[in-house]
């Protein structure tokens, strides 16, 4: 842009390595990561604890006016702020990934989040890895990456992760899971996850995160 600052932006399904391929790229270029699902699962978290109705506008509209989600880097992790207090842990769980993937279908949602996250880019360069970001958030971004691998494989490292944060899951509700969240996200109206025309794809279902990246 203007400014010199220059854009990665990275999509997919979940599992297929963004955060990984995200993390190493922002630490090896000295640029901003944006976990943009950390933003829709910090608000999703925040939707539970209030117990609000999503199909409740009004009471989404005053939760959403309501409240400040921030990300930061301390020593080299990712705080994710719900109004000032860190939730990366919490956010991390099948509850919240699956309240993420419905409250980001509503558009005063998505409308909020593309605010904040384009107001992070303007800090500095950044990699963003989401569902929409070489589509909607950043489709001006000088590298665009859609990272794809199978479903089987994603569910395997999904679980994977889970189990290593001592979260008690099984492979076949994992792999469902992953499969409804996918499905919601590619089929709603609003941003959904689809690869950019000027995208390059990458399959990252035989490749380790060192080949990836
Ligand atoms: O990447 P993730 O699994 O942490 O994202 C959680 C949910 O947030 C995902 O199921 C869909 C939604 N999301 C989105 O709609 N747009 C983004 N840019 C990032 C995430």
């Amino acid at each position: 842009d203007e400014g010199g600052r220059l854009i990665i932006a990275i999509d997919g399904p979940s599992g297929a390595g963004k955060s990984t391929l995200a993390k190493r790229l922002a630490k090896e270029l000295g640029f901003i990561y944006v976990d943009t699902g950390a933003m829709y699962r910090a608000l999703a978290l925040k939707v539970l604890r209030e117990g609000v109705d999503l199909a409740d506008d009004a009471s989404m509209a005053r939760l959403i006016g309501s409240t400040t989600i921030d990300l930061r880097h301390v020593d080299g992790a990712l705080q994710v702020l719900l109004d000032g207090a860190d939730v990366a842990a919490e956010i991390r769980t099948p509850q919240v990934s699956q309240m993420a993937s419905k409250a980001s279908a509503l558009g005063v949602v998505r409308a909020r989040l593309l605010e904040l996250q384009r107001d992070m880019a303007r800090r500095g360069s950044i990699v963003a890895e989401g569902r929409d970001i070489g589509t909607v958030v950043f489709p001006q971004a000088e590298v665009k990456i859609f990272l794809q691998a199978s479903a089987a494989e994603r569910a395997r490292r999904r679980f994977a992760e889970l189990q290593g944060a001592g979260q008690s899951v099984d492979l076949t509700e994992t792999l469902r899971e992953i499969e409804e969240r996918d499905k919601r996200d590619s089929e709603r109206d609003l941003a959904p996850l689809r690869q950019a025309d000027d995208a390059l794809m990458i399959d990252s279902s035989s490749f380790d995160a060192d080949q990836v990246t």
